[in-house]
């Protein structure tokens, strides 16, 4: 499959994130949007995690494939969720609470095309609309979606989703305010191979293909869990999908599908974190719900950092043991490898290791941007153009500071930081949590995008924190 040469960006505006924080904050309870943190305080007791939010947020969007509810069970109160139940529920489907606390039931029997300015209302606000088209154009035939959000990691192009809408079938038509499809001879299997192992695009291509005419083969397809979760999803409505060896999956198009009931996949990502809190603060955390087999890549580099964790039926606890933390060399990589998402929340952990560690990004070519903060507050952080530590990626040739090398042990020292995105932000209360002395940490309703209730696990865990504004 070619790019496209005038790849669609992301129309982020300079300041929409910070602009949503708030209202992301508050969407989920959080008055203010700053938090003044003491730090110096292990971080010790037990928290829950739910369902991911990077499968949730898509599972929802497959209930529009079905012809009847559909039901998803602990899903996390997280302002992703809300914008994805916004959109469904601005193209007519309807969400109530299901049978049980944290489940959905999504009926889209009433599927309808969804007025502007419902839609509008919710651009720049997430990545997940763009999983929309798929199911909508089989639904209704159109589809438009409205200029996509997320977190500014990177560029972000979605080229390689138009790509494959287009090999379906789709006809694309780019607009000042958003992306408007039809499908006027409807959607067709077809053979796509990613250039590059996309989450996103890997999910697009089998929420159109399972409904689509004949069959579809994609190579190159990620395999995250999440990926599975959605598969499994996707079984229980009724489509074929086999999932070969060697990043090859084949999907045979049927003619309608059933809704599904399903309890999602956790969040590794929040369990991660929590792991990194522990570990850096000097803590011990049991991650309720953590499961050991989606995080085997996780655990290893933990464990290798110095943190100790022991797995239980019904979660993981994660705790440092005592000892000094030892420097690692992480490579990010697509799934089975070291997650983009975790190496935030680990390279404050990496500060107080006793050596050199490096961190190769070569997910996103802009993760670093959490990293000024951290220098401020003391840490010795050095960004590199260079691939560092391992094999050169794609990023290499392109002049991306996608490397960092971080020189320990340092003292953080408290400071006034501002979050720049999710994961980043994640990264930042831990610095200051484990900072000497007061920081203001600004900004955090971004948090809340993929953190359910974080302010409360904090009390929960024993952190010393006011919440301001
Ligand atoms: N890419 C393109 N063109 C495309 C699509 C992707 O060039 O059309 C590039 C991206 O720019 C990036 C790489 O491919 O360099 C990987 O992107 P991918 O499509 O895999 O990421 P995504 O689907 O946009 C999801 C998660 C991310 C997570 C990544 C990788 C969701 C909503 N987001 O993003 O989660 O980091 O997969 O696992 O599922 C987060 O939770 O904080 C987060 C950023």
């Amino acid at each position: 499959m070619v790019g496209e040469n005038n790849q669609v960006r992301e129309n982020v505006q300079e300041n929409a994130e910070r602009g949503n924080a708030q209202s992301h904050g508050a969407n989920v309870g959080l008055v203010g949007d700053k938090i003044t943190i003491r730090g110096g305080r292990p971080l010790v007791g037990r928290i829950e995690v739910k369902g991911a939010k990077n499968l949730v947020t898509k599972a929802m969007v497959a209930a529009l494939l079905g012809e009847t509810p559909s039901i998803l069970r602990d899903v996390p109160n997280i302002s992703d969720v809300r914008i994805v139940r916004g959109l469904l529920e601005a193209h007519g489907v309807k969400v109530t609470e299901g049978d049980e606390p944290g489940s959905l039931q999504l009926d889209p029997v009433d599927v309808e095309s969804a007025h502007y300015a419902d839609i509008d209302a919710h651009a720049g606000s997430s990545r997940i609309p763009i999983l929309f088209c798929g199911p909508l154009l089989h639904r209704l035939g159109e589809a438009f979606i409205p200029d996509l959000g997320g977190c500014r990691i990177g560029d972000r192009p979605i080229d390689y989703h138009l790509e494959v809408l287009r090999k379906f079938g789709a006809v694309v038509e780019k607009q000042e305010s958003g992306i408007r499809m039809s499908a006027p001879n409807g959607l067709k299997g077809t053979k796509v191979e990613l250039p590059y192992p996309s989450v996103g695009a890997t999910e697009q291509v089998l929420l159109t293909a399972v409904r689509a005419e004949g069959i579809t083969e994609l190579k190159n397809a990620a395999i995250e869990p999440e990926i599975m979760d959605l598969i499994n999803i996707l079984q229980k409505m009724g489509a074929i999908i086999t999932v070969d060896t060697d990043r090859v999956i084949r999907i045979e198009g049927v003619d309608s599908l059933q809704g599904y009931q399903h309890r999602a996949l956790f969040d590794r990502n929040e369990a991660a974190s929590w792991a990194a809190a522990a570990l850096a603060t000097d803590g011990d955390i049991f991650v309720g719900g953590a499961k050991q087999a989606e995080m085997l890549t996780f655990l290893n580099v933990f464990r290798k950092v110095g943190g100790a964790f022991d797995i239980h039926d019904d979660g993981i606890r994660f705790y440092h043991p005592g000892g000094d933390l030892k420097p690692v060399i992480i490579e990010t990589d697509v799934h089975p490898g070291f997650m983009t998402d975790w190496q935030q929340p680990l390279v404050i952990a990496l500060t107080h290791a006793h050596g050199v560690s490096i961190v190769h990004e070569t997910v996103y070519e802009q993760r670093f941007g959490f990293v000024d903060a951290l220098v401020e507050m003391g840490a010795t952080i050095q960004i590199h153009r260079e691939c560092l530590g391992g094999h050169p990626c794609r990023f290499g040739q392109r002049n991306f500071n996608h490397s960092a090398v971080i020189a320990g042990p340092t003292k953080l020292v408290g400071a006034d930081i501002e979050v720049p995105d999710l994961r980043g932000g994640f990264s930042h209360l831990i610095a200051a949590l484990t900072a000497e002395g007061t920081s203001t940490v600004s900004n955090v309703g971004i948090i809340s995008r993929g953190y359910e209730n974080f302010i409360t696990k904090l009390r929960l865990l024993g952190a010393d924190f006011d919440l301001e504004g």
